[in-house]
């Protein structure tokens, strides 16, 4: 086994302007702002209003911010991932129109789709890349347009997500000693009957019939999800604090997916976590999927310091879930 470590050398991310706030929401269903609030923290999300603009736009404006604050110019980065749900189309990859727009000529691109999970199944696949020796610039990008698959006249789901996206670059740790240190991956495909989109797929290709069904949007059972979201998520953080022989104290962030606080809160006290070790911004952007965790580290990185150990954890439809142990790089 090689002995270099990947290590995070940049983040960025973007939000579009649009801010569909609870009391819009109000107008559309039965709904209110103290119920959206008490039951997932949500206050606002931001959405892609443009219809000619997709999920490789947000991600062009993750990625076109990130090259610029490191300085990186595009032809040289050598791998995009991308990690959503939400492509701009079954195929070409999300990730190839997004190096297209952003003149990264010289890398190939795939995407990666693990729903809520994603991003952090992208990283860990990025920094093998770079643990092997083989590459040394890799963009790991989640993107999300939440808006696209949400029926706005269903109030248990239209209240959760938001657009966004992220982006972060991943290079050989210069000191060898930070970097992505360990990472717990696993999925369930038992979660698949709670939390899906029938139809658009191979199984339901689009006709006038799944349309009229509403069966291109999100379905989801929230009751079961929840419940998963908060073993499985706990489960997996104690399993890489043990690993690395870690108690709460020696960690300095935790940065959890942001599908639901209370599902956060939870997770914490699991793990015996303060609240305010916790990155929480779910009152601004909602669930924005593969985005959420990126859309953290970079709200944070002014507070990040070089050597922090910072564990990223997530779980979404499938089930797919994980937790990744990052001592931070700079
Ligand atoms: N406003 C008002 N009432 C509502 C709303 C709403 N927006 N939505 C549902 N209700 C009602 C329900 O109809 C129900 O009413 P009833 O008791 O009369 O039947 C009641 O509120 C309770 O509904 P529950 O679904 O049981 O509410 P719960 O407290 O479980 O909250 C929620 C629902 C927020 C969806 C929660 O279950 C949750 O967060 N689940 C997990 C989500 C998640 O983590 N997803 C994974 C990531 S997503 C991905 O991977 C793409």
């Amino acid at each position: 086994m090689s002995n270099i470590r990947a290590a995070i050398t940049g983040i960025h991310a973007y939000a579009p302007e649009y801010v569909l706030s609870n009391a819009e929401l109000e107008k559309m269903v039965d709904t209110n702002d103290e119920w959206i609030v008490s039951r997932t923290g949500i206050k606002e999300r931001r959405i892609l209003k443009d219809p000619a603009l997709a999920a490789s736009d947000l991600g062009v404006e993750a990625v076109k911010g990130l090259l610029e604050k490191t300085g990186t110019s595009p032809e040289e980065i050598e791998v995009v991932i991308c990690a959503t749900v939400t492509p701009d189309m079954m195929f070409p990859d999300t990730a190839n129109l997004i190096a297209f727009k952003t003149g990264m000529k010289n890398a190939f691109t795939f995407d990666l789709s693990a729903a809520c999970s994603g991003f952090l199944f992208a990283l860990n696949t990025g920094a093998k890349y770079i643990e092997s020796g083989t590459y040394k610039k890799v963009l790991i990008v989640g993107a999300d347009k939440m808006s696209a698959i949400v029926d706005y006249t269903d109030r248990s789901t239209c209240i959760l997500f938001g657009d966004g996206a992220g982006a972060v670059l991943l290079e050989p740790s210069k000191d060898g000693e930070t970097g992505i240190m360990d990472a717990v991956l696993k999925s369930d495909g038992v979660g698949a009957v709670n939390l899906y989109q029938r139809a658009g797929g191979s199984l339901n290709p689009a006709t006038h019939a799944t349309v009229d069904a509403k069966e291109h949007y999100i379905t989801q059972n929230g009751r079961p999800v929840f419940k998963a979201a908060v073993s499985g998520m706990a489960g997996v953080v104690k399993e890489v604090m043990k690993r690395n022989n870690l108690s709460a104290d020696d960690v300095a962030w935790v940065t959890p997916h942001q599908a639901n606080l209370r599902i956060i809160e939870s997770v914490a006290s699991m793990a015996d976590f303060p609240m305010d070790k916790v990155m929480v911004n779910i009152h601004k952007y909602g669930n924005t999927t593969a985005a959420t965790i990126p859309l953290c580290l970079w709200e944070w990185e002014n507070q990040l310091k070089k050597g922090d150990n910072v564990i990223l954890t997530a779980f979404g439809g499938g089930y797919t879930w994980g937790a990744i142990l990052v001592k931070w790089a700079y």
